[in-house]
C-alpha cells in the first residue's frame, strides 16, 4: 500500500527537497505550508498542497482524517532574533503548532513522526567537537529552547501513544532554494552577493566554524529515518540523529571556497562580530552512519558549485 506522508514546511527550502524525494520514492505526499517564507513553486508537482498554519484546526483535522502514516514536520519559526524579540510568537508556532499537529496525528493513527531539529541550537558549547547526540544540551536562544522542547514532546507522544518518533538534528544546511533574505543561510547570502558582484561581509574575524551539509544529503537522511527500525525511548537522544558532516569550516574558508566554486572575485569586507553567535559548531554522524546506513555524499566544493548554478539561474 502506498504510504501517505504529510510534509509541513514543504514549500520551503529543506522541506521541498524532502517532499520531492518522497514523491520520487513512490510516497503519496501532501505538503502543508502557510507560505509565510516558502514558495508554492517549490512544492513538487505530484504532491497535494494545503495552504494552512500548523497551529490551525484545519491542519489538525487533516492529520486526524487524512489517513497519513507519516508526519514529517519541517515548518517552523526559525529566526533566532525573532525568537529573542518575541518568544511567545516562537512558542506559538514551534510548540503549540507542534502539539496541534501531534494531537491530530495521534487521533489519526499516524505511525511515525519526523522532526527537523537543530544541532546548532540544542547543544551547548562546552563539550568537545563534533558533538555526538549525547552531548550536553544548552540552547542559547528561545528558538533553541523550542527545538529542544519539541524533542521532549515527541518522546512523550512516543511513550504515551506508541508513535515512532525521530528528531533529525541538522547542522548548517545549504543548497538550491535556500532563501538569501534571512539572517541565516550564509551560503545563500554569499551566493546572492557574488551573483550581483557585491562585496561579501564576514562578521568578526571569520574564524568561527560551522558544519555545512548539502540539502540533498539531508533529504536522504529523512528518507532513511522514515523506515529505520524501532528504538526504545529512554531519552530524547535515543530517537535523535545528527545530520551533518562532522567537518568544521570557518567563515573565511567558506568565503574562499565560494569564490573558488564560482570563479568570480568580489571583495571580502569585515564587520564587528555579532553578539551571541556560537564560535564553533559541528555534529558527529557516527550514529546515522551506523543505524541509518547514511552518510553525506556531496562534498563542500561540489555542493557549492551546484548551489551557485541554481543561484545563477536567477532564483537566489
Ligand atoms: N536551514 C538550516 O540550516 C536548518 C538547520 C537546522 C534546522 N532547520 C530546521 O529545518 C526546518 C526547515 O528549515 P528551512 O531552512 O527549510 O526554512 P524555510 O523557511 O525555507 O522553510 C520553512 C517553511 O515553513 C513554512 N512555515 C513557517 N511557519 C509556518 C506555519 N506557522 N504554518 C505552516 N507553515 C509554516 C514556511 O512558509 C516555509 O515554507 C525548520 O524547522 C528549521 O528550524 C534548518
Amino acid at each position: 500500500m502506498t504510504k501517505r506522508v504529510m510534509v509541513t514546511g514543504g514549500a520551503g527550502f529543506i522541506g521541498s527537497h524532502v517532499a520531492g524525494l518522497y514523491v520520487e520514492q513512490g510516497y503519496d505526499v501532501t505538503v502543508l505550508d502557510d507560505l509565510s517564507s516558502g514558495n508554492r513553486a517549490n512544492v513538487p508537482e505530484a504532491a497535494q498542497f494545503v495552504e494552512a498554519d500548523v497551529g490551525s484546526p484545519e491542519a489538525q483535522r487533516l492529520l486526524e482524517r487524512g489517513g497519513f502514516t507519516v508526519l514529517n514536520h519541517h515548518a517552523a519559526q526559525m529566526d533566532v532574533r525573532v525568537s529573542v524579540r518575541d518568544p511567545m510568537l516562537d512558542a506559538r508556532i514551534n510548540l503549540i503548532g507542534l502539539l496541534n499537529l501531534l494531537e491530530g496525528a495521534r487521533a489519526g493513527g499516524v505511525e511515525r513522526v519526523l522532526f527537523a531539529s537543530s544541532g546548532g541550537v540544542v547543544y551547548g558549547e562546552s563539550d568537545a567537537l563534533p558533538h555526538p547526540e549525547e552531548a550536553s544540551k544548552l540552547p542559547v536562544s528561545p528558538y533553541g529552547v523550542s527545538k529542544l522542547s519539541s524533542e521532549y514532546y515527541l518522546a512523550q507522544y512516543s511513550l504515551l501513544y506508541g508513535m515512532t518518533v525521530r528528531s533529525l538534528r541538522y547542522a548548517n544546511v545549504y543548497g538550491p532554494r535556500q532563501n538569501p533574505h534571512g539572517e541565516a543561510g550564509v551560503v545563500a547570502i554569499f551566493g546572492s552577493r557574488i551573483r550581483h558582484r557585491q562585496p561579501i561581509t564576514v562578521y568578526g574575524d571569520g574564524a568561527q566554524t560551522r558544519d555545512y551539509v548539502y540539502v540533498a544529503d539531508v533529504a536522504r537522511a529523512n528518507l532513511a529515518a522514515t523506515t529505520d527500525g524501532e528504538t526504545a525511548v529512554g531519552s530524547i537522544d535515543d530517537v535523535a540523529y545528527n545530520v551533518g558532516t562532522g567537518i568544521e569550516t570557518s567563515v573565511n574558508a567558506l568565503a574562499a571556497a565560494m569564490l573558488d566554486a564560482t570563479g568570480i572575485s568580489v571583495p571580502i569586507e569585515h564587520a564587528p562580530a555579532r553578539a551571541g553567535e556560537l564560535q564553533r559548531s559541528a555534529v558527529a554522524i557516527a550514529k546515522a552512519r551506523g543505524r541509518l546506513g547514511w552518510e553525506p555524499q556531496v562534498g563542500l566544493a561540489e555542493g557549492l558549485r551546484r548551489t551557485y548554478e541554481w543561484i545563477e539561474m536567477g532564483e537566489g
